[in-house]
């Protein structure tokens, strides 16, 4: 399948954003609408499905486990749900592809079913860490093996589940969704003590689809034995993704560059919330509601940004943004100082390091730290960039280009495709001069 995929970007240095986009629907929505809709009880239908290669992951696995998905048209996704105990044992591995998404919460899913389930995925995710979702887990009597603390997962069927009360160590929504899943399953009321917000999409989901989700300051708790009921689903255009396109707007664009559709999550919008700080103008018009999910249009003008010390509660509601935002900070005046972000080095890549050397390589004084990363606002030159496979490290270096005293051309970029197909395309309409070389 990759061979289909673009190896490189070679995006021209200049070019400037105008009109209008819609961009593709959100990913953590997307996977929780295949996992909970195949859990409940009917027919869930989701519109605006990112149909991208780690929501295909998460689709294909809950196929394997006997549930009917039908996808009758673009974004549209119907579930035959079978029920909190349908689930049927897969006939081989589980492959979860790059979605650090699919695996964890479906860690959580199958902690509590009959069956012996094994999860893997790519390259990337093979070394991503699985303790953080197994060990509570495991604490909930869950059986569940992993390879050094890293996948293939094995999970025994047949555990008796009970809840748990847990401290979340790691601000981290996979885990938190894991053990809420788990809970589903479990003896008893599970709770969930958070430290930091983090995204909270499942608990947002479940409730639409049937189920009491208490959240009362930093605490999250979910009875077992509850069952979900099949609904729609109408997902929201992915922030992570717009993210790209606020960014490229705010460093060129001719009059007011507009994003239709974004999902505007409290739990997400950190990066508007940053960007405002380093002077941007992003403007939320029509505000409404997708299901239970906040949406607007951004409207976005051009302005010099000013660096910034990043206020480290806003980094978990950024967390996949900052690729994107030391991009924005290399263009900033002065110096932009991120810490707290620890959790960039156990992404898709280790995004401070693959940044660091990444803007170095154009020329930007970046200062990795262990938990953040210090950049100097600079002169961006043209040049190459190896994207270690990483997603939003090939997309953020592609709108780079917009002020690059040169071309910059990016390796590695099939896996754009698992967060956001047709990326390329969309930005080369919105002013970026990006070709993709096959
Ligand atoms: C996600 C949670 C975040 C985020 C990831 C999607 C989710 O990961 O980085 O892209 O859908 O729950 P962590 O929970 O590991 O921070």
């Amino acid at each position: 399948m990759t061979h289909a995929h673009p190896a490189r970007f070679k995006v021209e240095s200049g070019g400037a954003l105008r009109g209008s986009i819609a961009i593709p629907g959100d990913k953590s929505v997307s996977h929780r609408a295949v996992l909970l809709g195949s859990i409940a009880e009917g027919t869930t239908e989701v519109e605006g499905f990112l149909e991208s290669e780690d929501c295909l992951a998460t689709l294909n696995a809950m196929r394997q486990m006997g549930v009917v998905i039908e996808r009758p048209g673009p974004g549209r996704v119907v579930i035959d749900g079978v029920g909190l105990h349908g689930l049927e044992p897969p006939a081989g591995v589980l492959d979860m592809g790059n979605a650090g998404t699919a695996m964890r919460l479906s860690m959580g899913l199958l902690a509590g079913q009959r069956f012996d389930a094994t999860l893997t995925g790519d390259a990337s995710l093979t070394r991503r860490p699985m303790e953080r979702a197994a060990t509570p887990l495991r604490l909930m009597g869950a059986r569940i093996e992993t390879d050094g603390g890293r996948p293939p997962v094995r999970i025994a069927g047949g555990a008796e589940l009970h809840a748990i009360d847990y401290d979340l160590n790691v601000p981290s929504a996979q885990v938190k969704s894991a053990i809420l899943l788990a809970g589903l399953y479990a003896k008893g009321t599970t709770r969930i003590t958070e430290h930091a917000p983090t995204r909270d999409h499942t608990e947002r989901m479940l409730r639409s689809l049937g189920v009491a989700v208490g959240s009362d300051g930093g605490r999250v708790s979910l009875a077992g034995g509850q069952r979900l009921h099949g609904g729609r689903v109408e997902v929201p255009g992915d922030i992570s993704s717009a993210a790209f396109f606020i960014v490229a707007a705010t460093l060129a664009s001719v009059g007011a560059f507009v994003i239709e559709d974004v999902g505007v999550n409290p739990t997400r919008t950190g990066i508007l919330e940053i960007l405002k700080l380093m002077g941007a103008d992003i403007r939320l018009t029509n505000p409404r509601r997708f299901g239970d999910e906040p949406v607007a249009d951004l409207e976005v003008h051009a302005r010099e940004l000013t660096g910034i010390e990043v206020p480290r509660a806003l980094v978990p509601l950024a967390i996949d943004e900052f690729p994107v935002l030391f991009v924005a900070a290399a263009n900033a005046r002065g110096t932009t100082l991120v810490t707290g972000a620890e959790e960039l080095r156990v992404k898709e890549s280790d995004r401070i390091a693959v940044m660091a050397t990444g803007l170095n390589a154009l020329g930007i004084e970046a200062e990795p730290r262990p938990d953040g990363l210090r950049i100097v606002g600079g002169a961006v030159h043209g040049g190459r960039i190896d994207s270690h496979g990483d997603h939003r490290i090939a997309m953020a270096f592609a709108i780079a280009a917009l002020k690059s005293t040169g071309a910059i051309e990016i390796e590695d970029v099939a896996n754009v495709a698992t967060s956001f197909p047709g990326f390329a395309t969309l930005a080369r309409r919105a002013g970026l001069a990006i070709d993709e070389v096959r």
